[in-house]
């Protein structure tokens, strides 16, 4: 996209909308909660050039709270802004556009982190503004606080008008973009009322089907639960993208092979029995879940399975050679 951002004329106009695998290497330790993920769906709206900081905000607002759209409960809902810095000023319209549709200030927070990019060292980057659900049973706290993790991101307006330079300083964009990014597996949960996203329709049948392999309830084995299953999907995506990544010991190789080891090691703290064929039984029920919209899965089949079989039987020499030395 950043040759569209930065100006040059998209063939499919000003206002574009997708939908995208998204992967979070930062987030591998977060996941076995109730929200995180290491890969997540997201579905964007683009404006190149087009409508700015007051429409989108409003569109979002739209979306969000109309009965006609998502219908959620604008009380449970809260939002940050970019505070400003030595860089780029507070983003007064943001602010001043939530409040004008009606959200209390105690429901906005002013935070310097929101600010996105630029992907790389250079690029567009600029302020966001980030959308929030309330997900705890307990009423509705009064004030928006952005340290608890009972208010869920769900998604993130933004706001395209700065270029950064190699030497740290940013200018404005000829053209002023915006990027939305909507989570569907968080907002899905949401929509189905309930408070953990391993429990929505989007994850129930690969749940159901590791507590087949292992005998055992998701109840009292959450955590592990959902580490084999967020991993495993991760890596079935990573495994039959295009680029071809395997796993290896440096780079985008290392992150699969982390995350790969990772459902191992869960898997046996289940009791799984490893040398069976339990994550190609779970990666052909990913893959036949997501083969209509990302069909590089159907298509690279064979090298998903064969990625996760030989990097099963490379951490099994791994562990006997170790636990012999030991
Ligand atoms: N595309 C919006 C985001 O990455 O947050």
């Amino acid at each position: 996209m950043v040759p569209f951002l930065l100006g040059a004329p998209h063939p499919a106009g000003k206002r574009l909308v997708n939908f995208q695998k998204c992967i979070r290497t930062g987030d591998i330790e977060e996941v076995g909660d109730k929200v995180h993920l290491t890969l997540f769906e997201m579905l964007g709206n683009w404006s190149i050039g087009d409508y700015f900081k007051e429409h989108a905000i409003k569109y979002s607002f739209e979306f969000l709270t109309s009965k006609e759209w998502l219908g959620l409960d604008l009380n449970k809902l809260a939002f940050t802004v970019f505070a400003g810095n030595e860089n780029a000023p507070f983003d007064e319209e943001a602010y001043n556009t939530w409040l004008s549709l009606g959200v209390s200030p105690n429901k906005i927070a002013k935070l310097e982190a929101n600010w996105w990019g630029p992907a790389g060292t250079t690029g567009p980057c600029g302020p966001d503004t980030e959308m929030f659900y309330w997900t705890g049973s307990e009423p509705t706290p009064e004030i928006f606080d952005p340290e608890n993790p009972l208010w869920v991101e769900i998604w993130n307006d933004v706001f395209m008008q700065y270029n950064k330079n190699a030497d740290g300083t940013v200018n404005e964009l000829p053209n002023k973009n915006v990027d939305t990014g909507m989570g569907v597996e968080r907002t899905t949960a949401i929509l189905e009322g309930v408070n953990d996203n391993y429990q929505s329709s989007i994850w129930s049948d690969v749940i159901a089907l590791i507590e087949k392999i292992s005998n055992l309830s998701y109840e009292g084995h959450e955590k592990e639960m959902r580490i084999i299953a967020d991993h495993l999907r991760t890596s079935v995506f990573i495994s039959a993208d295009p680029s071809g990544i395997k796993p290896s010991n440096t780079d985008q190789g290392y992150i699969l092979r982390r995350l790969i080891r990772r459902s191992i090691r869960y898997a046996k703290n289940l009791n799984i029995d490893i040398n069976s064929n339990w994550e190609e039984e779970i990666a052909l029920l990913i893959i036949s879940k997501y083969s209509k919209y990302y069909t590089e899965l159907e298509t690279n089949k064979e090298v998903v399975l064969s990625v996760l079989l030989n990097e099963k039987i490379k951490f099994n020499r791994t562990l006997e050679k170790g636990l012999r030395e030991f």
